[in-house]
């Protein structure tokens, strides 16, 4: 589910050091924190682990090889308990007889806990999966295989396992649930991942598990069955993509693989925080309902991107809880001299949590007095240390320097809080706060809908990528959407653009429409949409050729356009998480057809920690 650490199992005649070492460097653009390895040695299951990169661990298995041929390895991106040694995966119970690596959360860990400590097993760490290797102890029957399933049947969530035995050094353990996993199939050696990159060198045969899907591997075999034990018999998928395109999950760039993720990303940052139909974050945001009422403003402040979504939050957060909301870039904010009280609330948004202008508005709001929410993706980053409370996004780690899922799980954020303010403050009525929680929950289904045909897109991106100048025009929420569609466009395709509130054209930037230059038209609003359909007229009338973006159902726009695309229909404050994804479609189609770099654009970096 929520992260994206990379498991790696190894059995066979080899050293398993090396190719677990191996394999989780070939993961490593799935983005981690720390690392660790378990290996058999000499009748017990050794565990090195260390937070940082995988030299950090490298390093101090120079000094101490681990030497056996079996063994499990993990890259961890931190959810539950900030990266550290302690923190990171092999995971093991007391008498180390079992030792796991975990992908994806247990979302019954603290009754789990509880139940464990209370019959006297102590925890060494702040996570979920040390959890998984007391139950393990504490089900031990004798048999690892029924053990697993013991223990699977009393945790919920979504994740994928290895696991090792110390007494079964023959055998290891693969367990699916909702988080993906594959095994291997060698020659008298076989493997276990979470991603096909890490055991490309050593096979191409692999099964992909399925949900409730278990995995038992010997040196000479592998038997598939359902956790719940009935057998499994499925045919080996022989792997013909090459490991650059295998690391992209298919896709021919991180961007591309990425857009295509919002769907789960959305699913995922929804996940556990609406409860009886109503948005409930009262186990993230310790604030007391009093407190959230001494609020009298609220600034949102963030760059690129994520100040683009922060001027959705003054959107939705005015409309919802009835704030005031200022919109700052992080940079202005401090030099400024912005009025920050006691009763300010400062929502600090970044994706990365490290971005130096927007980690000192976080400092300078403090020292003003002011209480910080970060709206963040990386747990135990700057932001998500520093910040009062933390809203986290589960987008998973974001590669691709252009930031695609990162901004709409940051919407989804920002509509969560928005929601559950106006819930708290009693500013809406339930009636409405659970229409528009329905409205959230089908955005996932919405986003796979829109991403099915990219074709018209990918057309329109052909003919495009031949201008130099273009524009993208909006009203009210389009216009803050179009700004980050100009935005995506400049950074991958290096073509300048301009977003404009439609209204303003005729204010000065009218004078630059001129015969066949394209123009980007959102028109999802319908409070403007007649509004804005003049407006398109105006652009038309000049020459401008008009890509219109309009509402499944508007049988109008066509009408004054040269090319209509449409998103499916939500609430108009909604609409910028699914208007958004046709923009990030062209940046990125319009890059590939100019034959740039998508993934990496020049003079960007994705992590901006200098000011
Ligand atoms: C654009 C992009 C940047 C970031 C900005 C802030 O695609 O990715 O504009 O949004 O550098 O980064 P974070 O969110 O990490 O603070």
């Amino acid at each position: 589910m929520k992260p994206m650490c990379g498991i790696v199992g190894y059995i066979g005649p080899k050293q398993a050091q090396n190719i677990l070492l191996e394999g989780l460097r070939k993961l490593e653009y799935r983005g981690y924190d720390s690392a660790g390895l378990a290996v058999y040695q000499d009748g017990k299951l050794k565990v090195e682990k260390a937070e940082g990169p995988l030299s950090a661990l490298e390093e101090r298995l120079n000094g101490q090889p681990l030497h056996g041929e079996m063994g499990i390895g993990h890259t961890r991106w931190a959810t539950h308990g900030k990266p550290s040694d302690e923190n990171s995966h092999p995971h093991v119970d007391g008498k180390q007889q079992f030792a796991v690596v975990h992908n994806g959360i247990i979302e019954n860990y603290l009754e789990l806990k509880e139940e464990l400590q209370e019959k006297g097993y102590a925890f060494t760490s702040e996570t979920d999966t040390e959890v998984i290797a007391h139950l393990l102890a504490d089900l031990d029957d004798g048999d690892l295989v029924s053990t697993v399933r013991k223990a699977v049947a009393r945790m919920e969530g979504a994740y994928a396992l290895a696991i090792a035995h110390v007494d079964e050094p023959d055998k290891l353990v693969a367990v699916r649930l909702a988080s993906p996993l594959i095994v291997g199939v060698g020659d008298g050696e076989n493997f276990i991942a979470s991603d096909i990159p890490a055991i490309l060198e050593h096979t191409r045969d692999v099964y992909v598990l399925d949900d409730g899907e278990m995995a038992v591997l010997t040196r000479d075999g592998v038997e598939l069955s359902t956790t719940d034990g009935k057998p499994v018999s499925r045919d080996l998928m022989h792997v013909t993509w090459d490991a650059a395109t295998a690391e992209k999950g298919g896709y021919e760039h991180f961007m591309l693989k990425e857009i295509h993720e919002q769907p789960k990303a959305i699913r995922d940052t929804l996940a556990g925080r609406i409860k009886d139909g109503l948005v409930d974050l009262s186990q993230e945001i310790s604030l007391s309902a009093e407190e959230l009422k001494r609020f009298d403003k609220i600034h949102f402040v963030a760059c690129g991107t994520a100040y683009h979504a922060g001027l959705i939050g003054k959107s939705v957060v005015e409309k919802l809880a009835r704030i005031p909301v200022e919109v700052d870039v992080a940079s202005e904010y401090r030099y400024r001299d912005p009025i920050i009280t006691p009763s300010t609330l400062v929502v600090v948004v970044s994706q990365s949590g490290e971005t130096a202008d927007t980690l000192a508005a976080l400092r300078e709001a403090q020292k003003a007095g002011a209480q910080v929410l970060g709206i963040t993706n990386v747990v135990g980053s700057s932001v998500a240390r520093e910040a009062d409370e933390v809203l986290m996004t589960w987008a998973g780690p974001e590669i691709a320097v252009a930031s695609t899922k990162a901004y709409t799980t940051q919407l989804i954020a920002i509509y969560l809080f928005g929601l559950y303010l106006a819930r708290i403050l009693e500013t809406r009525s339930e009636s409405e706060l659970a229409e528009a929680t329905e409205a959230l929950l089908k955005l996932p289904k919405q986003a796979e809908t829109l991403l099915e045909d990219p074709s018209a897109i990918r057309r329109f991106a052909g003919d495009i990528a031949q201008h130099e100048d273009l524009f993208f025009i909006g009203r009210g929420l389009d216009h803050a959407v179009v700004m980050e569609g100009s935005l995506k466009l400049k950074e991958i395709s290096y073509i300048h653009s301009d977003a404009y509130a439609a209204g303003e054209l005729k204010h000065g930037t009218l004078a630059l429409i001129e015969e066949g230059i394209p123009v980007i038209a959102l028109a999802t609003q319908k409070a403007v949409y007649d509004k804005m359909v003049s407006n398109i007229i105006e652009v038309k009338a000049r020459g401008a050729h008009v890509l219109g973006l309009g509402l499944e159902g508007d049988d109008e726009l066509g009408k004054s356009v040269d090319e209509v695309i449409t998103i499916p229909e939500t609430l108009p404050l909604l609409t910028p998480v699914l208007s958004v994804i046709p923009l990030q479609l062209l940046a990125y189609y319009t890059s590939t057809a100019r034959g740039l770099n998508v993934d990496k654009p020049r003079n960007l970096a994705k992590s901006v920690t200098v000011e």
